[in-house]
């Protein structure tokens, strides 16, 4: 494979991903079931793509679905500025949406979406997020579905990236060192 190189340790298999979409996808129906909704999946690009696929196709629902992208990040470090690249084309008004994420590091990202959906009249605005890096937290956000939590390190894969690179890799890892080092 060819980024075998550069990773330094797989700290979640592509197996263990998709178990974990199936356990969420089956909690998330049996969630809004109860709430006799279905949610507009609302999947923040790039990052969440991979996830989103995996999960969509369990959750049991008539749901629909829709792409944003906002970004907050230079290399490896959150700016705080968040810029709303690609916006939604659907009407969120009345509507519980579920935001779908890569990862939730500081949550100033997820934070200013929810704040913006709410704005536009969402009804409700939950989080799902294949993973979760509660040490880098500068707010108080919680995730309704997290997959897994990791440690205060940079990952790629499953749709994660380090300057748009290691998107595509089919488990989630960290790079060695020098990789960040030669390339920031
Ligand atoms: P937050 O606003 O700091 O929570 O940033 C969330 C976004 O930053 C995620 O959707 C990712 O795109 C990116 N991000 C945060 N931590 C990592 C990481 O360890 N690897 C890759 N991307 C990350």
């Amino acid at each position: 494979m060819w980024a075998e190189k550069d990773v330094e340790k797989v700290l979640v298999t592509e197996e263990q991903i998709e178990e974990k979409a199936k356990e969420l996808g089956k909690q998330i129906t049996e969630d809004y079931l109860r709430m006799n909704s279905a949610p507009l999946l609302v999947a923040l690009l790039r990052g969440s793509v991979p996830f989103f696929s995996e999960l969509a196709k369990n959750i049991d629902l008539d749901i629909e679905y829709d792409f944003m992208d906002v970004s907050s990040y230079v290399g490896r470090h959150s700016s705080g500025e968040i810029r709303i690249l690609k916006d939604l084309d659907t009407s969120v008004r009345d509507k519980d949406v579920l935001l779908v994420e890569d990862i939730v590091d500081t949550g100033k990202t997820i934070q200013s979406v929810i704040e913006l959906l709410y704005h536009r009249g969402a009804r409700s605005v939950k989080i799902v997020t294949l993973l979760d890096k509660p040490s880098g937290r500068v707010n108080h956000l919680h995730a309704d579905y997290i997959g897994f939590e990791v440690g205060n390190e940079f990952v790629v894969g499953f749709g994660m990236d380090f300057n748009q690179k290691y998107r595509c890799l089919p488990f989630i890892g960290v790079l060695k060192p020098e990789c960040y080092q030669t390339k920031e």
